[in-house]
């Protein structure tokens, strides 16, 4: 197994060295060796946590409970999480030309920690709370999170973290940027997602309708395995983009 990996992550990387324009499109999984758990799958947030607390007309009606599971699912880690070497290697292949952009559904913030530049955040990012009355905007992490639901301390408005929750629309600038860059990328390098939630499922599938070539990325295999992948690493992310480093850097 070990040899096909390496066969095709050599393949990878000269795809890669070739490309003119390649972008990283990543999920929850990109984040699990940073101890972040995944959604679905083994160990699974959803195989403990019911989704519909994070269902945007539950968490209105009840504010109180949604925020008890927002807190214990997104911000008990807040700020203990590190990028691993996954995050740190898109981030390097960006400064050295090697890719040009990240789409991740992720809300975590670590491609940013990790040094990457161009981030298209599909889902928003959990750094950011915000007033559901006046919009104020609030630091995550200056936020106190020991009285629930957390208040405006401008008008008493309900905050609400800034990711989107089940029922809302895409963030827009992040929506028409990562289709837009569909339709420019040669390469799409999928990373750590099942690709089960639409619309961002959507978008790699529209990235290899324009002809780009999908690498992917993922212990498992995935919905987009079988439909559009052309070069699969099967591997945890933080090993497989190891090797890739050093393949792609080392010589
Ligand atoms: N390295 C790479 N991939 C991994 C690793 C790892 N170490 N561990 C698990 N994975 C893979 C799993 O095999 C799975 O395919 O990561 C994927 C995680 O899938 P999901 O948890 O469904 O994550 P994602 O695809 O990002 O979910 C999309 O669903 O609940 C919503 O808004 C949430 O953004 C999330 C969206």
């Amino acid at each position: 197994m070990v040899d096909l990996l390496k066969a095709n992550t050599k393949k990878a990387a000269e795809i890669l060295k070739n490309s003119k324009y390649t972008v990283a499109f990543t999920g929850a999984g990109i984040s699990v060796e940073s101890g972040i758990p995944p959604f679905r799958g083994k160990d699974g947030l959803w195989s403990k946590y019911d989704p519909a607390i994070l269902e945007i007309n539950y968490f209105y009606e009840n504010p109180g409970k949604s925020w008890e599971v927002i807190k214990d699912i997104f911000y008990n880690f807040l700020g203990k999480a590190e990028p691993n070497n996954a995050h740190y290697v898109l981030s390097e292949m960006e400064k050295k030309g090697l890719l040009n952009a990240v789409i991740t559904q992720n809300i975590d913030n670590l491609h940013q920690e990790a040094g990457s530049k161009t981030v298209f955040e599909f889902h928003g990012n959990s750094k950011v709370m915000l007033c559901t009355k006046c919009a104020k905007k609030y630091k995550a992490e200056q936020v106190d999170l020991n009285k629930l639901p957390p208040k405006c301390d401008a008008c008493g408005g309900l905050l609400k973290p800034d990711f989107i929750f089940f029922g809302e629309g895409i963030p827009q600038d992040a929506y028409l940027n990562s289709f837009a860059e569909a339709e420019k990328a040669e390469v799409f390098l999928l990373t750590g997602t099942a690709g089960l939630v639409q619309p961002a499922a959507s978008v790699p599938v529209k990235a290899k309708q324009n002809g780009a070539v999908i690498i992917e990325i993922n212990p498992e295999r995935t919905a987009f395995t079988e439909e559009i992948t052309d070069v699969f690493l099967q591997g945890k992310a933080g090993e497989v983009m190891t090797l890739l480093r050093q393949i792609l850097f080392q010589k």
